[in-house]
């Protein structure tokens, strides 16, 4: 059975992730889609809350597992017997990024192959970063992330906002 781990912060999953596991399933049995714990960017959601998001997400797809990991990717997927890490590629500005990645695991394992998968272009401008950032300013991101997650994206910035005036 081909087994691709497809790792991320997923904070949170968007369309533009979607696409990525979608289109690995036609290259791979299995994909497991791991969330990193612990990562030094500071989260939006939990990881239980990524977590159910992605199978809230995934669930009408067959073949997707979504787990959770710490420490280094490479011990996670060698544990998981899988031999091919799966990253999206969205435009050249991602590669600089990508390469690092890819070649630090290279150099942690011979083993594993990082394979990239090109983003449809009607999602490639779509990134965590950027949908949290308009939600935050009350913009609709229904069209970047499907609608249980623009749910949690208002829920979250309406706590923080009640939070804020709590405060002031
Ligand atoms: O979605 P992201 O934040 O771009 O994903 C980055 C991720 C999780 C793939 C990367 O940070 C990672 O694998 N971190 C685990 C630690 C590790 O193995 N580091 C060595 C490779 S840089």
């Amino acid at each position: 059975m081909k087994v691709a781990v497809y790792p991320g912060s997923f904070d949170p999953i968007t369309y533009g992730h979607l696409d990525i596991i979608h289109r690995g399933l036609k290259v791979f049995d299995k994909i497991i889609v791991a969330v990193l714990v612990n990562s030094s960017k500071k989260p939006l959601f939990s990881i239980e809350e990524r977590k159910k998001m992605i199978r809230e997400a995934t669930k009408k797809i067959e073949r997707v597992e979504v787990d959770s990991f710490q420490g280094l990717l490479i011990d996670y997927v060698h544990k998981r017997k899988a031999n091919v890490i799966l990253r999206g590629l969205r435009a050249i500005s991602d590669f600089e990024y990508e390469l690092k990645i890819a070649s630090t695991n290279r150099i942690l394992s011979e083993e594993v192959e990082t394979l990239f998968l090109m983003t449809n272009h009607k999602h490639s401008f779509i990134s965590s970063e950027n949908v949290k950032e308009i939600a935050k300013y009350g913009a609709d991101v229904r069209g970047l992330v499907p609608e249980h997650v623009a749910e949690a994206l208002e829920a979250k910035f309406s706590e923080s906002s009640i939070w804020t005036l709590d405060r002031e």
